[in-house]
């Protein structure tokens, strides 16, 4: 039974870091402690309650929970209502010992406890003893109701949870347990019903989406046709796509359903180097994957492509490195997330002796950062005159405009009244920086356009 009284009267804030699945998560959380009548603050000086959805992809979020944490540590001295705990990737890898190493944290939860949470916040002001919640429901089938407070035009749908491909430098296996896909019927009715309350995109999210499988047996490219078919959803996105897993059926969808299905695609290859790639675990060779990307360009001519890199992983020599620096010139991406390798617990990679050194890896990490920004002025440039279909989402900071997206993905800024917030309008771009646009409506009257 949920306690509605316990949040009235009382604020609550909570910080997130890392992926999407946890700005989904936090989303939940506010969701399930609203119900309860807690109120959401700006800031935590203002809350009664404060939790921190944590991220542990890198060793330096992680440390972002304790320093966080660390300016909290004597407001409970000043106000004994408060009440302190952490969510997410740290709280699910460490589970009892963060409390024993934060004192001041009164619980813990992991990342399939979130729906516990109402009652493990209950307990926390009931009693004094700390609580760890971090069990995965593996055994269960994964069935989420999308929880959003307000939707907005655009919002986030989970549809796998963890991941079984023990990258051998990624946590998020051991953060997020065993992969698992929410039914085929539940994400068609979820989207219907977001549709119905004005959302006109979705992203479908999870570690990586296209090794969806319901347990019908529908696979990701079905279930985009499904949702393309039945859903009158008008713009479909998808992050993260794994390249083992992008088929010509994907493809082929994805230019038949290409009035709805986004020209963007994020296709980490995280190295351009074969060796690395299988010391990696990723399942392809560098030729495989450039196979893949170009399977996709001929099949959806025009489309984004964006990539997460990881330079400085063990063993990687100065000639490997190259060949990460030549995937950018070859594949010529929009965008990328270049990372430092960090070494995480559990991981096959942490237990590899030959670790890079760091400032080989800083290095290599500006050559690429320095080369894509390169790259992604030249690829800027032609949007400049073009005319795109804009989906416009929120108002802009900047004072009478609104902004939106294309089906690339592009920030566009224009001059507009808040009335075509969530209508599609035909913009002519005026002025093109790498990932933002700024142009004028065309169609400023006419009907949507869909
Ligand atoms: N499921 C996604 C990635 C999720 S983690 C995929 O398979 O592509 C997001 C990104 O963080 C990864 O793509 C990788 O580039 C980076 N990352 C993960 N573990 C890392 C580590 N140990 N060190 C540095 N970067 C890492
Ligand atoms: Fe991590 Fe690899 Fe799974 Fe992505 S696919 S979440 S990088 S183990
Ligand atoms: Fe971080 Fe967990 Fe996401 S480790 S990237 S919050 S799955």
């Amino acid at each position: 039974m949920l306690n509605q009284d316990l949040g009235r009267g009382r604020g609550v804030y909570i910080s997130t870091y890392g992926c999407q699945m946890n700005t989904n998560d936090t989303e939940r959380m506010l969701a399930l402690l609203e119900m309860m009548n807690f109120v959401p603050v700006e800031s935590p000086d203002r809350a009664s309650l404060i939790i921190i959805n944590s991220c542990s992809v890198r060793e330096k979020p992680v440390h972002k929970v304790r320093s966080e944490v660390g300016h909290y540590k004597d407001w409970k001295a000043k106000n004994p209502d408060l009440r302190i705990g952490v969510g997410g990737c740290v709280a699910q890898q460490e589970k009892a010992k963060l409390l024993k190493d934060i004192p001041v944290l009164d619980f813990a939860f992991g990342t399939d406890a979130i729906d516990q949470l109402p009652e493990i916040v209950a307990r926390a002001y009931e009693s004094k003893e700390k609580q760890v919640s971090a069990r995965f429901e593996n055994d269960k089938p994964y069935s989420i109701e999308t929880m959003v407070r307000n939707p907005g035009v655009a919002a986030f749908v989970n549809i796998t949870k963890g991941c079984d491909n023990f990258c051998t430098f990624c946590v998020v296996p051991f953060t997020r347990g065993r992969e698992r896909s929410r039914s085929l019927k539940e994400l068609v009715t979820d989207i219907k019903s977001l549709v119905a309350r004005g959302v006109r995109e979705v992203t479908l999210i999870g570690q990586n989406v296209n090794s969806y499988k319901s347990e019908c047996g529908t696979d990701f490219a079905n279930l985009m046709r499904t949702l393309a078919e039945e859903t009158d959803i008008q713009r479909i996105r998808y992050t993260t796509s794994h390249p083992k897993d992008f088929n010509q059926e994907l493809v082929d969808i994805s230019a038949k359903y290409r009035s709805k299905i986004c020209d963007y695609i994020h296709l980490p290859a995280q190295s351009g180097n074969t060796e690395v790639l299988r010391r990696m675990n990723r399942g392809y060779s560098r030729e495989e994957y450039l196979d893949k990307v170009a399977m996709i360009r001929q099949g959806i001519p025009g489309v984004v492509l964006s990539t997460d890199i990881i330079v400085g992983f063990p063993g990687e020599t100065e000639a490997q490195f190259e060949d990460t620096r030549s995937l950018l010139e070859t594949v010529r991406y929009e965008n990328i997330y270049a990372f430092k390798y960090s070494p995480r617990p559990f991981t096959k990679a942490a237990r590899y002796t030959d670790q890079v050194p760091e400032s080989d890896s800083k290095r290599r990490l500006q050559i690429l950062l320095d080369r894509q920004r390169e790259i992604a002025f030249e690829l800027g440039e032609p949007y400049s005159g073009q005319t795109y279909d804009v989906l416009f989402e929120v108002k802009a900071q900047i004072p009478d405009q609104i902004q939106g997206r294309t089906t690339h993905n592009k920030l566009v800024y224009a001059v507009g009244p808040d009335s075509l917030i969530g209508q599609t309008r035909r913009v002519h771009v005026t002025k093109a920086f790498p990932n933002v646009l700024h142009g004028e409506i065309l169609n400023q009257n006419a009907g949507a356009l869909l």
